[in-house]
């Protein structure tokens, strides 16, 4: 690989002159003059360094001081010898049998390099998280929330008492998974906060109403989450409001994310249990704890999830006959369930 690097027609004068610094200026030491030797780190010359920008060369007799110095000025003199070395080394080309070749076989030649090389050329890339702070675990600008560190979130919306949140947590104890549980009654957050297994390294509960009309916030930037799971929620929110809210829930997920939904379907025995005087509009009544329930079609949710952006993946009625054989009851429930993915 030096070897390809070698220059094939000798470098401008100017080149090799120490007078200001250049990005070939380390040709102009003795040993290097003949050959441009490779810094650390291979052919790109990216060992190990300052962040780039920091080292600027003002005085061009202190320029074997350091190794590289950054955002070096180039005259028109030095570009136009450059463009002329160019125009040099381009008059005679490769055939095209062999521009042909490289091509076709050049994972044949980058093989040889390493079987010869192995991994001794290049080092390992100490500048990454300098130059890249995204790279690295203090890289995010948006790092510094609650399960910032896990590569997979999940966002239980209407956490209530934790009835969801915690069998997700005891059935997946991968300590890359982070759940989030969110609820508007205080109440239901402090007896998740307050759960034997509830613990900060995997797990924030907070307080939310995620139908609130002034856009509420979450803890955790948009677009950061891997599912939404709606789990008897959305029934609780008034259907006028519901839109908006999914919109919200939508907005948090990363692309590809899901969202998930479990819920009351129309005509679920609850729904016709309701007496006379419970209706607040169609399909939606409140029960005798002031709690209200919405009943969905699967027209009511695809408007409202593929309203927010999701895509469908699956949308079915789960129509189940349930027997109380002990007094002799039938109970045809109806749950509707979803499963919608961001783009
Ligand atoms: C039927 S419970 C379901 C609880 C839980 N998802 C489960 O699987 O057991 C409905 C929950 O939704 C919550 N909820 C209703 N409207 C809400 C809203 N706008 N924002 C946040 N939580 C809400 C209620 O407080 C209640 O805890």
């Amino acid at each position: 690989m030096r070897g390809l690097l070698r220059l094939t027609a000798p470098l401008p004068r100017f080149l090799l002159r120490p007078t200001r610094a250049t990005p070939l200026t380390r040709c102009a030491s003795k040993s290097n003059a003949s050959r441009p030797k490779m810094a650390s780190g291979g052919d790109d010359g990216e060992g190990k360094r300052p962040q780039f920008g920091g080292r600027l060369l003002t005085d061009p007799r202190n320029v074997f001081e350091h190794n590289a110095w950054d955002n070096v000025v180039w005259d028109e003199e030095q570009e136009e010898a450059a463009r002329l070395q160019v125009e040099r080394n381009s008059r005679v080309s490769i055939s095209e049998e062999k521009i042909e070749e490289y091509e076709r076989r050049a994972a044949h030649y980058w093989d040889a390099f390493y079987t010869v090389h192995s991994n001794r050329f290049f080092k390992d890339r100490h500048w990454l998280f300098t130059e890249f702070p995204e790279l690295g675990r203090d890289g995010d600008d948006n790092d510094d929330y609650p399960g910032c560190r896990a590569t997979r979130r999940i966002l239980e919306v209407g956490c209530g008492a934790g009835n969801t949140v915690f069998p997700i947590l005891r059935a997946d104890a991968d300590p890359a998974l982070f759940v989030y549980a969110c609820d508007f009654s205080a109440a239901a957050v402090s007896l998740v906060r307050a759960h034997a297994d509830y613990g900060a390294a995997t797990c924030h509960a907070f307080v939310v109403d995620v139908a609130a009309g002034d856009d509420p916030t979450f803890p955790f930037p948009d677009a950061s989450l891997d599912v939404v799971a709606c789990v008897f929620v959305l029934s609780a929110i008034d259907p006028q409001r519901a839109p908006a809210a999914v919109a919200r829930l939508a907005r948090l997920l990363r692309p590809g994310g899901r969202l998930l939904v479990r819920d009351y379907g129309r005509y679920d025995m609850a729904q016709l249990r309701f007496p006379p005087g419970r209706r607040i509009a169609d399909n939606f009544y409140a029960r005798g704890d002031g709690t209200r329930c919405y009943f969905f079609s699967p027209d009511d949710m695809k408007a409202l999830l593929g309203g927010a952006g999701l895509v469908e993946e699956s949308c079915h009625v789960d129509r189940r006959l349930q027997v109380n054989r002990g007094r002799r009851l039938k109970m045809y429930r109806v749950w509707i369930q979803c499963k919608y993915r961001k783009l």
